[in-house]
């Protein structure tokens, strides 16, 4: 099933509550939430007290992308804060500690994911194949919304959906970065079902006629 996800770093921070409602009432499927510490990534976004006001503010699905060095040190916080799944980057801790971080969100009930950075290949998913809900692969370098969409993740997306379809039926994909109406075609025919989309919506006055747009032109 197709989702669009909104990435509310594309919002204005001044009013998120508005902004989530906004997307909302255009059609947005659920909300990505990227949080950068400035060391794993070079950008410092938001954190858990941000999280813990959205999940007031909002009964959304939130999806949150921790692009953090060691995330399994804040793996149960986040699902207290109100994350309904929670993303940790393979690159951003062994794969013993990354495991653990899996094993913890699932404890709380909670859905988990792995990212793939761009230069990460495909087989790194292998070991949590059937453990996670889902798997996102980036589409640009993660740190910045607004980037340019790396064609050269189209095979990556190819092999991780043939990975899931073989191993992991039922596994989402999800994909980060330059999503807009024109890559949105070019990733679901390579076989992504979750769309995160930031500033092709958040940068939008007409937020429905944006995620409209994207949910076209997808061939889910
Ligand atoms: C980048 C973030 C993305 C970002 C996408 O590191 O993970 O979620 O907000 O922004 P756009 O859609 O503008 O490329
Ligand atoms: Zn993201």
């Amino acid at each position: 099933m197709l989702k669009i996800a909104p990435s509310i770093l594309s919002a204005d921070f001044a009013v998120l509550g508005a902004e989530c409602a906004d997307v909302q009432r255009a059609g947005a499927d659920l909300l990505h939430v990227d949080v950068m510490d400035g060391m794993f990534v070079p950008n410092i976004s938001l954190g858990i007290p941000v999280i813990k006001s959205l999940r007031r503010a909002t009964d959304m699905f939130l999806d949150v992308h921790l692009m953090i060095e060691k995330p399994v040190r804040y793996a149960e916080a986040f699902c207290r804060a109100g994350a309904d799944l929670v993303n940790f980057h393979v690159e951003a801790d062994t794969q013993e500690n990354t495991l653990r971080a899996i094993e913890l969100v699932r404890a709380q009930g909670q859905k988990t994911g792995v990212t793939l950075k761009p230069k990460t290949p495909a087989e790194a998913v292998k070991p949590y194949l059937g453990l996670v809900d889902l798997i996102l692969i980036m589409t640009v370098e993660p740190g910045f919304g607004g980037q340019s969409f790396m064609h050269d993740m189209l095979p990556k997306i190819r092999a991780v959906r043939e990975l899931i379809d073989v191993c992991a039926p039922g596994t989402e994909l999800e994909v980060d970065g330059g999503i807009d109406g024109t890559t949105a075609l070019l990733v679901t025919e390579a076989g992504a079902n979750v769309l995160v989309a930031g500033s092709a919506v958040f940068g939008k006055t007409d937020r429905a006629a944006a995620i409209r747009e994207i949910r076209d032109n997808a061939v889910i």
